[in-house]
C-alpha cells in the first residue's frame, strides 16, 4: 500500500492530466467531495490547465507530465486524455512507481491494456480504468443479487445500449471508434455481471450498430445490442437478467434497478434526486470510482478490494476485440485470455 504524503490536513496528493470535455464536467467535480488536493494538473494546452486550476483549486500547472511527476511527487495521478495516451503516459507514470487511474478505455488494445498491466505488477502498484458500471451503487447491488443463492445463478442476460451524434464513420482507421469509445461501457458491463465470456458471435450494421451473442463461462446466454442511432438527448439503456424460473432484475439508466420474483417486488434500488440526500454524481459511478481509487491510496481500501482494475479491464478490450473480429469474418470468436506468467504471480497484490 503506497504511503499516505503527511499533509496539514492529512489530504491525499493527487496529480491530474486531462483538463478536457469529460475530466471537466464528471471528474473535476469529485475532487472538492474528497480528501486530496490537487498538486499538479497538466494538460498539453496549458490555458485549459490554468483554467481548471484557477476554478477548482489546483497547485502548480504544467503541459509536461514527466516534469510535474518529478516536482510535486504525488501519492497517485488521474489520466484523463484518450486511450493512446492513457497507454503511453500511463506506462510511464507505472514505470515510475505511481499509483494510476485511467478514464476508460485503458488502451487501444487490449495487449496494450496488457503492458499496463504488467507494468502495474511490476511496480506493485494499483492500475484501475474509470469502468463506471462497476461502481454504480444499482449495478453493484444487480450483482450481490444475481449472486444470491436465492437468484438461482445467472441463466440470461440482456444489454440495450444506445448514443448519438457519430462523426466518425468515413475517417480512416477510426471505423470503429464507436464500439471502442463507447461500447466498451456496455461490454465492460457484460463481464461485470456476466463473468467472463467463453464465444462470442456479432453482426454489425455498417459500424454503427452491433449485435452480440454472447457464450458465458458459467453457460449462460447473453445479448449486447448497441447502437449510435440513438440520441443522448434520450439515450436507452437497459438491462435484463433472468435466473430462476420467474426471477428477474432489471435496471434502467445504470440508476434504477428492481428485483421481482414473478409479480412481487424483492428489492429495489429508486434513488430520489429531488432532495438534497440525491447525488447523480454517485450513482452514475463518476464519485464512486474517483473515490476507491482515493481510498485505495490512503490505505483505507485493499487493491483487491477496488473494482474495475486493470486486469479486468484487459478482459473488457479482449471482448472488444473479439466482437470487432467476429463483425469482420462473420465466425464465433472466442475472446483471448491474459495471465500473469506464473513465475511472478503473488508479487503483485
Ligand atoms: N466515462 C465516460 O462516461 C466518458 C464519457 C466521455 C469521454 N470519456 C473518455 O474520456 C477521455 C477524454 O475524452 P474527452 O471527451 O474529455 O476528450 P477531450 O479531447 O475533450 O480532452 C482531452 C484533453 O487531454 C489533453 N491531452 C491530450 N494528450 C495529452 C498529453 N499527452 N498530456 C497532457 N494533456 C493531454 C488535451 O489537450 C485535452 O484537453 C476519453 O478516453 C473518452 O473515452 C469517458
Amino acid at each position: 500500500m503506497p504511503a499516505v504524503t503527511p499533509d496539514e490536513e492529512n489530504l491525499t496528493r493527487l496529480c491530474m492530466i486531462g483538463c478536457g470535455g469529460l475530466a471537466t464536467s464528471r471528474i473535476w467535480p469529485c475532487f472538492p467531495r474528497l480528501p486530496v488536493r490537487l498538486v499538479g494538473v497538466c494538460d498539453l494546452d496549458e490555458a485549459k490547465a490554468r483554467r481548471n486550476a484557477r476554478r477548482h483549486g489546483g497547485e502548480a500547472v504544467y503541459a509536461d507530465f514527466e516534469k510535474m511527476l518529478d516536482e510535486t511527487k504525488p501519492d497517485g495521478v488521474v489520466v484523463c486524455v484518450g486511450p493512446q495516451g492513457h497507454y503511453a503516459l500511463g506506462k510511464r507514470i507505472l514505470e515510475k512507481g505511481y499509483p494510476l487511474y485511467t478514464e476508460k478505455p485503458p488502451a487501444p488494445t487490449a495487449a496494450q491494456a496488457w503492458e499496463l498491466a504488467e507494468a502495474a505488477r511490476k511496480s506493485n502498484v494499483l492500475c484501475m480504468t474509470a469502468f463506471k458500471y462497476r461502481h454504480a451503487p444499482a449495478l453493484v447491488k444487480a450483482k450481490e443479487i444475481l449472486e444470491s443463492t436465492e437468484f438461482g445463478g445467472l441463466q440470461a442476460l440482456n444489454i440495450l445500449r444506445t448514443a448519438g451524434g457519430i462523426q466518425h464513420l468515413d475517417k480512416p482507421g477510426q471505423q470503429y471508434h464507436f464500439l471502442l469509445d463507447f461500447c466498451i461501457h456496455p461490454i465492460d458491463e457484460a463481464l461485470f455481471l456476466g463473468g467472463p465470456v467463453q464465444s462470442v458471435y456479432a453482426v454489425g450494421r455498417g459500424t454503427d450498430s452491433f449485435a452480440v451473442t454472447l457464450v458465458y463461462a458459467s453457460g449462460a446466454v447473453g445479448g449486447l445490442t448497441m447502437s449510435a442511432r440513438g440520441t443522448f438527448k434520450r439515450p436507452i439503456d437497459r438491462v435484463e437478467i433472468l435466473g430462476n424460473p420467474g426471477h428477474a432484475i432489471e435496471i434502467q439508466d445504470q440508476i434504477f434497478m428492481s428485483y421481482h420474483v414473478e409479480d412481487q417486488p424483492k428489492y429495489e434500488h429508486h434513488p430520489r434526486f429531488c432532495t438534497a440526500g440525491g447525488d447523480s454524481l454517485k450513482e452514475t459511478g463518476f464519485l464512486t470510482e474517483v473515490e476507491a481509487f482515493v481510498q485505495h491510496l490512503r490505505g483505507q481500501r485493499p487493491l483487491e478490494a477496488v473494482a474495475s482494475r486493470i486486469d479486468e479491464s484487459v478482459q473488457s478490450m479482449a471482448l472488444y476485440e473479439a466482437i470487432r473480429k467476429s463483425v469482420e469474418t462473420g465466425q464465433p470468436v472466442r475472446p483471448e485470455v491474459f495471465a500473469h506468467e506464473p513465475a511472478v504471480a503473488g508479487a503483485a497484490r
